[in-house]
């Protein structure tokens, strides 16, 4: 990591944490009581455990309130409202989770109980542990039906009871008990009498809160390997390593935590408590917690009654809205520079950027992202198409059991696609978790300062592929860490030489039907896998647009002409003179086939008609802001 780049990462997160704070969700504006009935705090439980509480317990003094929890403007902040809507609150819930639970217990049946045990630690950790403590061996999903502290899913207390005891080194969701009723937290307590008598814990202030290390044992994840007839080998497989990816980055010396990124900090703080009536505001870490996973989100906000969720479509709706902007945001940038290619053929290299704090994507192993690049002529026809998508067919060429890692694409059935592909013992590609046993392909992007050397990377390594390419994860002088991938695009249409547009968009999946197939196989067998399948049917599972560039930059100006049947340019085509019609237009511009602008006018000068008489024959586009400020882009020919 030169001295540069490390200036401009952290140039990048003060920009963004501005943003993060000053874009609109549906829940940043609530604040009178009428609104607030919109949040549904009365569902959360009030289960008490020996060293668990149930999240409806912290709304009395954390939850939304006219005193405390909000912003300068008396918007509501309240950690409750924000969490309750979020992955880790509904992760025992998750009726994708709840599937794979059992599929891999019908995998491997000998040992469903015990797999279920593992999976619980995670996703229902207070329900677990509490279990245990108790004296329990296993903790499956029959006991998490009935238990409210289990269905609380990563609540309060999993995270603030989590004591600072060696978390680096700690995996598949080993929390240190904490014995002594303490709940950790930044800051120094103005007060610690309310906790101690509303909850019997004891507010308590530790640094290791705004570390990464907190989040460690359950962002470390490996299994152990299963054969084929569902007996354990000696085997261990990393499935997730999110923690490790950021640890083997430059974000830990830049201080920038998970927390930095997903628990963005609030401008001006606010008062933590609605009781005692005088405290004074403190710092807030606000507790978004939002990754990509915006796919799920939606299922659960479309099916909130079945699977009996606490929190309503608003906060549903702000926490989509917040993984929409992280993903489009901050995740990725995309470079696309014209290379000299002979008569005929085009090239171009497309150089991607990893913005987050560990690999891109990261986390569970059926996340992808993928390159679609469109190349077409000065009309507007298609010359090239890699990487379409429709529900029907998924990413259009890629390969079965996977597409591999391309340094260069000649043809429409190649496709860049970033991703994990694991195989179990006999070297087939599977998707049961609990049978990985070692890596086909992860040329997921590595991020800023990520090197084969750290002494974690065996529990993040690369796929053979993308460790063998020459520029991954390598700057222009040959050195490790950069966070990106290049790879040309070379293109020979058919006896085409004009001019062009290149039109590149890179795209984000949560599940692509793919990843799901061999599990819905066991739909008749397990009604939760039954369930999930008429849910992800149902789901739109368009994949989410991270980020897009064109060529000529300027056609991004025409990118988004829409079909306005009350707006329509007359002739078309034309030879010499158009008239905008069905608009009310204040201002107007031409542009070119390729979205450069020739000519401006005004409102007047545009009834006058406007002279495309000196354009080349072929597309152009006509640009109209109207009187009441809408924007509109007019697509004709010139004949
Ligand atoms: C170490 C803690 C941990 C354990 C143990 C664990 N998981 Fe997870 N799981 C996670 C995390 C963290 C994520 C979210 C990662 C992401 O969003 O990319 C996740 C995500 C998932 C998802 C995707 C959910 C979604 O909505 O997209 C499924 C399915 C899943 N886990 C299944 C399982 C199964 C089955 C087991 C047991 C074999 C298990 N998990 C054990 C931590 C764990
Ligand atoms: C009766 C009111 C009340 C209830 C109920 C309550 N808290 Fe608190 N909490 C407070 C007060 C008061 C503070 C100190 C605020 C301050 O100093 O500004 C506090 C502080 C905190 C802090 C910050 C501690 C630090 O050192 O930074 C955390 C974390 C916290 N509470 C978590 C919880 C959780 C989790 C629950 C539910 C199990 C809960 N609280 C329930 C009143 C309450
Ligand atoms: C995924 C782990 C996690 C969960 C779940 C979680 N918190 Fe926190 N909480 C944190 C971390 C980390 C901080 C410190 C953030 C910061 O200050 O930047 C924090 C800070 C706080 C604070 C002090 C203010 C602040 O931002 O430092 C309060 C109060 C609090 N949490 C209450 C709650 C309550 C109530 C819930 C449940 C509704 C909850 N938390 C759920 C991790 C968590
Ligand atoms: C007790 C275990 C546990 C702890 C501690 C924990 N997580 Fe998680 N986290 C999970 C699980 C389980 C999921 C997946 C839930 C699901 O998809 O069903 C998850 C998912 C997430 C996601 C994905 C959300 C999305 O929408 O894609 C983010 C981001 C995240 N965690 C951040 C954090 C951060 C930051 C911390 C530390 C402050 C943290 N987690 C601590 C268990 C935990
Ligand atoms: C520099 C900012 C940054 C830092 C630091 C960071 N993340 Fe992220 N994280 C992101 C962005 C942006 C996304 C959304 C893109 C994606 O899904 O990878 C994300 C996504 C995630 C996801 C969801 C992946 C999915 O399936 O959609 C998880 C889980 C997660 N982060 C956990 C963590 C944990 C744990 C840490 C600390 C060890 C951390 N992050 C550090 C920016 C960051």
């Amino acid at each position: 990591m030169n001295a540069k780049l490390a200036g401009l990462g952290l140039m990048a997160l003060i920009a963004a944490a501005l943003m993060w704070a000053g874009a609109v969700e549906p829940e940043a504006t609530m604040k009178t009581e009428q609104d607030s009935l919109l949040l549904r705090m009365a569902d959360l439980t009030l289960a008490e455990g020996e060293h668990h509480s149930g999240s409806g317990n912290c709304v009395l003094c954390h939850g939304p309130d006219p005193i405390a929890m909000q912003d300068a403007e008396g918007n509501d902040v309240s950690v409750v409202t924000h969490w309750q809507a979020t992955m880790m609150a509904n992760s025992a819930k998750d009726p994708f989770w709840r599937a794979k639970v059992a599929h891999e217990g019908l995998e491997n049946p000998d040992y469903t109980d015990e797999i279920a045990n593992v999976c619980t630690g995670c996703h229902a950790p207070a329900g677990h542990h509490e279990a245990h403590w108790a004296g329990d061996d296993l903790y499956n999903i029959a006991d998490l039906e009935g238990d409210e502290m289990g269905l609380d899913g990563v609540n309060c207390t999993s995270c603030h009871t989590i004591n600072d005891d060696s978390l680096r080194w700690r995996f598949n969701g080993d929390l240190p008990t904490n014995e002594d009723r303490v709940i950790w937290g930044p800051f120094t307590p103005q007060v610690t009498m309310p906790m101690q008598n509303n909850v019997n814990y004891t507010p308590t202030s530790s640094g290791h809160m705004l570390t990464s290390e907190v989040c460690a044992p359950c962002h470390s994840l490996y299994t152990h390997t299963f054969d084929l007839e569902g007996q354990p080998t000696d085997g261990v497989f990393f499935e997730q390593s999110t923690y490790l990816e950021w640890l083997n980055s430059s974000y830990p010396e830049e201080g920038v935590e998970c927390q930095t990124c997903h628990m963005p900090r609030l401008p001006g703080g606010t008062i933590l408590s609605d009781r005692p009536t005088w405290l004074a505001a403190n710092p807030l870490g606000q507790h978004h917690l939002v990754g990509g996973n915006s796919f799920m989100l939606k299922v659960l906000r479309d099916n909130a009654a079945g699977l009996d969720l606490s929190a309503s479509t608003v906060q549903f709706d702000s926490t989509i809205a917040r993984t929409e902007r992280m993903l489009q945001h901050h995740s990725a940038n995309l470079a696309l520079t014209p290379l000299d290619a002979p008569a005929g053929e085009y090239a171009f290299e497309v150089e991607l950027e990893n913005l987050t704090g560990h690999k891109f994507p990261t986390g569970y192993p059926s996340r992808l992202t993928f390159i679609e690049f469109e190349l077409r002529d000065t009309l507007g026809n298609e010359l090239f198409h890699s990487g379409a998508w429709s529900p029907e067919e998924g990413i259009a060429g890629r390969d079965l059991p996977f597409e591999p890692h391309h340094n260069e694409i000649t043809s429409e059935d190649q496709v860049q696609v970033y991703e994990m592909v694991f195989a179990d013992v006999s070297g087939t590609s599977s998707t049961v978790l609990d049978q990985a046993a070692s890596v086909l392909k992860d040329n997921r992007l590595a991020p800023s300062g990520f090197s084969m050397g750290h002494m974690s990377y065996d529990t993040a390594a690369f796929g053979p592929a993308a460790a063998l390419d020459a520029d991954f994860n390598r700057f222009a002088d040959g050195t490790e860490g950069s966070g990106t991938d290049r790879l040309v695009y070379r293109i020979t249409p058919d006896g085409y030489f004009g001019e062009v547009i290149a039109e590149v968009t890179l795209h984000y999946m949560t599940l692509p039907a793919r990843w799901v197939e061999e599990m819905f196989g066991y739909a008749a067998d397990h009604e939760a896998i039954a369930d999930f399948q008429a849910m992800f049917n149902e789901a739109d599972r368009t994949p989410v647009e991270v980020v897009k560039v064109f060529y000529p930059e300027s056609a991004a100006g025409v990118a988004s002409v829409q079909d306005r049947p009350d707006g329509r340019l007359v002739p078309n085509p034309a030879t010499d003179r158009v008239r905008i019609e069905g608009l009310d237009v204040h201002q107007a511009w031409l542009l070119d086939a390729a979205g450069r602008q020739v000519a401006a006018f005004s409102g007047t000068e545009a009834a006058l008609g406007i002279d495309v008489g000196g354009l080349p024959t072929g597309m152009y586009f006509i640009r109209v802001e109207t009187r009441s400020g809408e924007e509109a882009v007019l697509r004709g020919v010139k004949g």
